[in-house]
């Protein structure tokens, strides 16, 4: 597995959400997303069977920059959020969330990792492609809240193993 605690460009590491980081989590979501969820969403998704939060932080600040929320269900690992803060994008912090989130599942034993991505979130879809994540899904207008027009959800699936 991973080094999780290794510290990257810009001093920013990776490492695995303590309860107490799950309001910034939750901010950050908020702020990324126009389907807003609340802290109490957040803490259950983070409280299921097999889920794994990550965090992506200064050493110098302790503010949440990035998180990544994800499950493994016996060999096929989920996304169920991702996101970095607006100032720090484009600085390869989603990458390493994406990464390490890889490895992890892959040592509980997951075999491919899926996720959905709105059709219209270039960025997001630019990163998935990056890195090796194939459209196998559309499903049609699955983006509704807080969008003038639904968007389609593209689910993405890459093989880790
Ligand atoms: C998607 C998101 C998490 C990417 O985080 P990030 O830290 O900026 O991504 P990275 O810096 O690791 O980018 C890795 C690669 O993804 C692609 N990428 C990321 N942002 C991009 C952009 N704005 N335009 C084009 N390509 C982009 C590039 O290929 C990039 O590599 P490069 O910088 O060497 O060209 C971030 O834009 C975000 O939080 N968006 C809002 C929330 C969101 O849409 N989440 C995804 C939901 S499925």
């Amino acid at each position: 597995m991973m080094d999780l605690e290794a510290t990257g460009p810009d001093g920013v590491r990776i490492r695995p959400a303590v309860p107490a980081d799950l309001i910034g989590v939750a901010e950050l979501q908020v702020a990324s997303f126009t389907d807003r969820w609340s802290l109490e969403s957040v803490r259950q998704l983070a409280g299921l069977s097999g889920a794994i939060v990550l965090v992506a932080e200064r050493s110098s600040n302790p503010t949440v920059l990035g998180y990544l929320i994800g499950q493994v269900v016996t060999d096929e690992a989920e996304i169920h959020s991702i996101a970095v803060a607006e100032a720090f994008r484009r600085r390869g912090i989603g990458c390493q969330l994406l990464l390490a989130f890889e490895g992890m599942a892959l040592a509980l034993g997951a075999v491919s990792v899926v996720l959905e991505v709105a059709a219209d979130d270039a960025p997001a879809k630019q990163l998935y492609e990056s890195i090796g994540y194939q459209i196998v899904a559309r499903r049609p207008d699955y983006y509704r809240i807080g969008r003038a027009e639904p968007v389609d959800a593209e689910v993405r699936r890459r093989f880790i193993r």
